[in-house]
């Protein structure tokens, strides 16, 4: 039998959180020895927000010079990766700022990936469509400034992308993506969309909840040498920490948040939520209701979310996600049960009697009608007749579904997707 794992890493990125923390963004990127920097944004925010206005007059009164690409695809693709790569490279930049929501993120790790260590772009993909080799060596500086409270982008080695030739998400996922800084601004909440506060709020209470019912990190096999352990190494006592604050947190803030647009202290409150549980899972991993969205986003086309109608038919991230988490959780208590319950306590469910996984189950559908998400797979449009298409997709997301409390086959995965149909 291979060795168990005794042991586990924590990487905290460095982060500055508060109001205005936007206005520290000229010193810290002279601090970071970057003079001339391309800002990564897109087209939405560029044009109907202040945001990129007021961050690139923070960066040049500290006397950087500064070149915008807005042209940051919303769920980005493989395509615009490269795209955003070509523009980084001809720039002559000494680093990247981004400002946006995890796809704008994403765009901005994976074009200072591609720029400074140039390879046929599969080389770093997740497996089973790249090849998965580890990025040669450290990226230009990179400060974050996420405009959702969602993604935890900004705290993780994570870009996630539309794999164009098999309609599938996938990710590219090295701890060197990792942003250097991540400026945490929640005044920039203010003109989000309440159907985006609510898709993207989904998504820190599935990272959190993910994050804690991971497989422990004591059952993985222990690698060759410490740097080598990957970051999806499974919940452990610091991952355990931060996940559960962001579910009470998520629990408490995210309904208010999605239906009150003067409500200021949920909009903070979720957006320190989605900072905790970018933390945390990105020491920790996520696992089922994540591998399962990636099926999700990318077989349907045709769906346009409350808050998303200014961009293609397309299913948001966060709601793709935990479309599938009820059933998931259901699947995944029998591994274990008590941190089910926790979950479920710490979102504020009574919790008197019911299975774990039910109790989980029940608490995130009533949050998700009260936020007025779809219910279910069913309302996107899919049908008993896609679910053997949806399980497949899952079933190619070993990082993911290897990270789950228990093992899962593409048979539990139809069941689990069939269960998500309708949800009340
Ligand atoms: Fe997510």
């Amino acid at each position: 039998m291979p060795p168990q794992e005794r042991v586990f890493t924590v990487e905290v990125p460095q982060v500055r959180f508060g109001a205005h923390a936007l206005a520290e963004a000229g010193e810290a990127a002279l601090s970071l020895g970057m003079k001339r920097i391309a800002l990564f944004t897109d087209r939405h925010l560029a044009k109907d927000s202040p945001w990129p206005g007021e961050l690139a007059q923070h960066l040049k009164a500290a006397g950087c010079d500064v070149a915008i690409y807005a042209d940051v695809r919303v769920e980005p693709t493989d395509s615009s990766f490269q795209a955003a790569a070509d523009f980084y490279r001809q720039g002559g930049f000494d680093g990247a700022v981004s400002l946006g929501g995890g796809s704008v993120m994403d765009t901005a790790k994976a074009a200072l990936l591609y720029a400074t260590h140039p390879a046929p772009f599969l080389d770093y993909v997740a497996a089973p469509y790249g090849r998965v080799l580890p990025v040669p060596g450290p990226l230009p500086p990179h400060i974050a400034c996420p405009t959702t409270s969602g993604t935890g982008s900004e705290c993780t080695g994570i870009a996630v992308f539309d794999f164009e030739g098999q309609a599938i998400k996938t990710v590219i996922a090295h701890r060197r993506l990792k942003p250097t800084l991540a400026l945490i601004d929640p005044r920039v909440t203010a003109t989000m969309p309440l159907g985006v506060l609510a898709s993207t709020g989904f998504d820190v209470l599935t990272h959190a909840i993910e994050s804690y019912t991971a497989r422990p990190y004591t059952l993985r096999e222990r690698p060759a040498s410490g740097s080598l352990r990957p970051m999806s190494q499974g919940a452990n006592p610091w991952s355990d920490m931060g996940s559960l604050e962001a579910i009470r947190l998520g629990g408490r803030y995210l309904v208010r948040a999605a239906t009150d647009r003067q409500d200021s202290e949920a909009r903070e409150g979720l957006m320190f939520a989605a900072t905790l549980a970018g933390i945390a899972f990105g020491n920790s991993g996520v696992h089922l209701p994540h591998a399962m969205s990636y099926a999700v986003a990318g077989l349907c086309h045709s769906f346009t979310a409350k808050g998303y109608e200014q961009i293609p038919p397309m299913v948001p991230h966060g709601i793709s996600v935990v479309l599938n988490a009820p059933s998931a959780f259901r699947f995944t208590a029998q591994a274990c049960p008590e941190r089910h319950l926790d979950c479920a306590k710490a979102l504020g469910a009574t919790c008197q009697g019911e299975e774990p996984g039910e109790a989980l189950a029940q608490a995130l559908i009533r949050l998700m009608q009260a936020a007025g998400l779809p219910n279910g797979l069913a309302a996107l449009g899919y049908e008993e007749k896609d679910l053997d298409a949806l399980a497949k997709g899952a079933a190619t997301q070993p990082r993911l579904l290897n990270n789950a409390p228990l093992p899962v086959c593409e048979a539990d995965l139809r069941a689990i997707f069939q269960n998500a149909q309708q949800l009340w």
